[in-house]
């Protein structure tokens, strides 16, 4: 069977998109999964995630440019018949942005790229950059279902009804496409706008939320700055177990 496409998407900066993706995905490899993911963003913020990847020749710009060009795969774990590979981003994918815009077909790129390879794996997650441009769109028209992680701020809620928007346009030309869920991504219990805003939510878009929340956590931010997914943190065990329970609410509604 061919891979679940997931895609991280919130046009809005700093959610935790990647957060999400590196831990989600470092997740489902450990429950014993085959998991790709697919770094969209030309900050390649997920690349380093998974410690960098200078060595590596050729990224995904390469892919999106020349459809001859196979996609690159990086092993990053492995064991039995799970593993985790990524295909990295560089700074170059802002140019390859670009340079796709005179390209036949280019909302198609990376679902035709994808397409090659997503028999390999259970899952492919991809993060995308904060903007709703053409690699987003990328990502969008390639995946069946977007993860999104959001904020419980008042301006968030602006932010999801524009993503809801886009969502609803490429339902034009990806017609089986669905929100599988929104999460609290950077949760702080603490403030009542927080609490206020995480029970609109739920009011609002009802069992689409997450169960799961992922609280402030300065582990987070630490493992990102290591370039390690959480699970590698000593000290991290409770983020890591807030990610492994957001894996099984995924495994459940896919
Ligand atoms: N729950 C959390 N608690 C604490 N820090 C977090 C949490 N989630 C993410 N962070 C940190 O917040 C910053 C932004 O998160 P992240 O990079 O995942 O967001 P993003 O949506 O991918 O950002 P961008 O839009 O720039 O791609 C990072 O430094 C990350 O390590
Ligand atoms: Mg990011």
């Amino acid at each position: 069977m061919s891979a679940r496409i997931i895609s991280i998407a919130n046009q809005k900066g700093g959610v935790g998109k990647t957060a999400t993706t590196t831990n989600l995905g470092a997740s489902l490899y450990g429950l014993g999964h085959r998991v790709l993911v697919v770094d969209m963003d030309p900050q390649g913020n997920l690349s380093a995630s998974f410690g960098g990847q200078p060595q590596v020749q050729t990224t995904i710009a390469d892919a999106l440019l020349d459809r001859a060009v196979p996609v690159p795969l990086v092993p990053v774990y492995s064991e039995g018949e799970a593993r985790l590979d990524l295909v990295p981003a560089t700074v170059t994918l802002a140019t390859a942005e670009a340079a796709l815009m005179n390209k036949l077909g280019r909302e198609f790129r990376l679902r035709d790229a994808l397409g090659t390879i997503a028999d390999r794996y259970d899952f492919i997650l991809i993060d995308t950059p904060p903007s709703l441009g053409l690699l987003t769109i990328n990502s969008l028209v390639a995946a069946q279902l977007v993860v999104v992680p959001t904020e419980a701020r008042f301006f968030s809620l602006q932010g999801l009804k524009m993503l809801q928007e886009s969502i609803d346009e490429i339902l034009y030309i990806n017609p089986n496409l669905r929100i599988l869920g929104i999460l609290l991504s950077k949760f702080d219990r603490r403030l009542r706008e927080e609490q206020q805003v995480a029970s609109y939510l739920r009011g609002n878009w009802g069992d689409l939320v997450f169960d799961t929340s992922v609280g402030t956590n300065s582990k987070i931010l630490e493992a990102a700055s290591a370039g390690v997914p959480l699970v590698e943190l000593n000290g991290s065990q409770r983020a890591t177990d807030t990610y492994r329970s957001l894996a099984k609410e995924v495994l459940a509604r896919v």
